[in-house]
């Protein structure tokens, strides 16, 4: 089809997301390149009601309009790999924006070439993180297709969207009331705008939509145990489930709690600083939870070199580069790394905080007769003296000869094993 439509006319895909923005864009992509715009939104996991999306494409001049369902496909490929990162952007945010968007791009192609587009529009405005990581995916999976990016051209201001919408007889979406913007999938609620846009003014309760404030969380603590295979969550409490299932169920038992608060002046790509707020019950259980189930199974060097892995994937995925070479060359260490993570942690939710409080597994270095205290104790103590001997006796020989230097001695003789008469044996 080549980028046409039946009747010869050229067609637009655009990433719909049932917003004001992107309702207005339908209409101007139209409008400015005489061409059809087909919508296509994806669904990950946000509770926006995408039939009714799609039926206002439709209404406001859509040729086509599409949902496509990939919230399994996000939790496997998309959430899965990130928790196996432990990935959180500035040591807070578990990415649920940052790792849906490459998702959306891979979906948006697919879509393209099945309806033959050659244009790939999308919603975002100039200033934020999701313009970069929509077109640097884009150019990573279809470098042939050309992008538009009406929002970030039409320097409309809010107001003048809404008079363009209702000059055009655009259906205005409901959230257009809403003070805050609003990105959600399933592993992280972001909130921004508003009152928000001052760092010192606290969230009022009215930005929450997934986590109890304290005063309507129980006032009992409730335990939750997560199995993990490899490094994937597999069941709660025993009872095995799809992941995508296992996020759904923990965002609502840990959103009871009010687990899973982040407030975070983030560092943007585009050089901004910006206020945000997000909720990630599910994400917050799961990090924590995988993060303790790899200090029992992993060598103290693998999981200290892992730390300094999981910083640099954070941040490539934040900043739009899930498709590169380095992110997939350190999914392939991560993967790797993961092969004995596998067994049971239990949580305790209560007020807002999710507690480790235990962890099995088969493949745990824990060895209660080497760490006990008690009679059972089967470390030998006598091998620690010469192994601090040996470990500290760089230390001992630059100490030596830093005294020896300091008294003025001119000789290269130092007696190391001379030992002061008040050191402990
Ligand atoms: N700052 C976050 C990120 O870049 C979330 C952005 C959310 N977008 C929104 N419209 N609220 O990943």
């Amino acid at each position: 089809m080549n980028g046409s439509s039946a009747e010869g006319q050229k067609k637009i895909l655009l990433a719909y997301s049932g917003g004001l923005d992107t309702s207005v864009a339908i209409h101007w992509l139209k409008e400015k390149n005489s061409c059809d715009v087909v919508a296509v939104t994806i669904d990950v996991g946000q509770s926006d009601d995408l039939k009714d999306a799609m039926r206002r494409a439709k209404a406001i001049g859509a040729s086509g309009a599409w949902v496509i369902d990939a919230k399994k496909e996000f939790a496997d490929n998309f959430i899965l790999p990130a928790l196996k990162a432990n990935a959180l952007y500035e040591g807070k945010y578990p990415l649920g924006t940052a790792i849906a968007r490459p998702l959306m791009v891979m979906k948006l192609v697919e879509m393209a070439k099945r309806l033959g587009c050659d244009t790939i529009a999308h919603g975002c405005t100039g200033k934020g993180n999701d313009q970069v990581r929509f077109e640097v995916s884009i150019a990573a999976l279809a470098p042939e297709l050309a992008i538009l990016a009406p929002t970030r051209d039409w320097k409309m201001s809010r107001d003048e969207e809404i008079a363009y919408a209702n000059e055009h007889g655009i259906p205005i979406p409901v959230t257009v009331d809403s003070p805050y913007s609003i990105d959600e999938s399933l592993w992280s609620r972001a909130i921004e705008c508003g009152v928000l846009e001052d760092p010192m003014v606290e969230p009022p309760e009215d930005v929450y939509g997934w986590t109890m404030g304290p005063s309507g969380s129980p006032d009992a603590p409730e335990n939750v145990e997560v199995g993990f295979d490899e490094g994937k969550p597999v069941s709660i409490n025993g009872a095995e489930m799809e992941l995508a299932d296992i996020v759904s169920k923990l965002n609502e038992m840990a959103g009871n709690h009010g687990i899973g608060r982040i407030d975070l002046i983030e560092n943007r790509l585009v050089g901004i600083k910006s206020r945000e707020i997000y909720e990630a019950p599910a994400a917050t259980v799961l990090i924590k939870a995988h993060q303790d189930l790899e200090s029992l199974v992993m060598t103290k060097d693998l999981l200290h070199y892992k730390k300094s892995v999981e910083q640099t994937y954070a941040d490539l995925v934040y900043n739009g580069l899930w498709f590169s070479p380095l992110k997939i060359a350190l999914d392939a260490f991560i993967e790797k790394t993961q092969e004995l993570v596998s067994g049971t942690v239990k949580l305790k939710l209560f007020k807002g905080s999710a507690v480790v409080v235990g962890r099995d597994s088969p493949y745990s270095l824990y060895s209660a007769s080497l760490s006990t205290y008690t009679k059972g104790d089967e470390f030998d103590h006598s091998a620690a003296k010469g192994f601090i001997y040996v470990w500290g006796l760089p230390l001992k020989v630059s100490s030596l000869v830093r005294a020896r230097n300091a008294g003025g001695g001119t000789t290269n003789e130092f007696a190391v094993d001379q030992e002061p008469a008040t050191v402990s044996k």
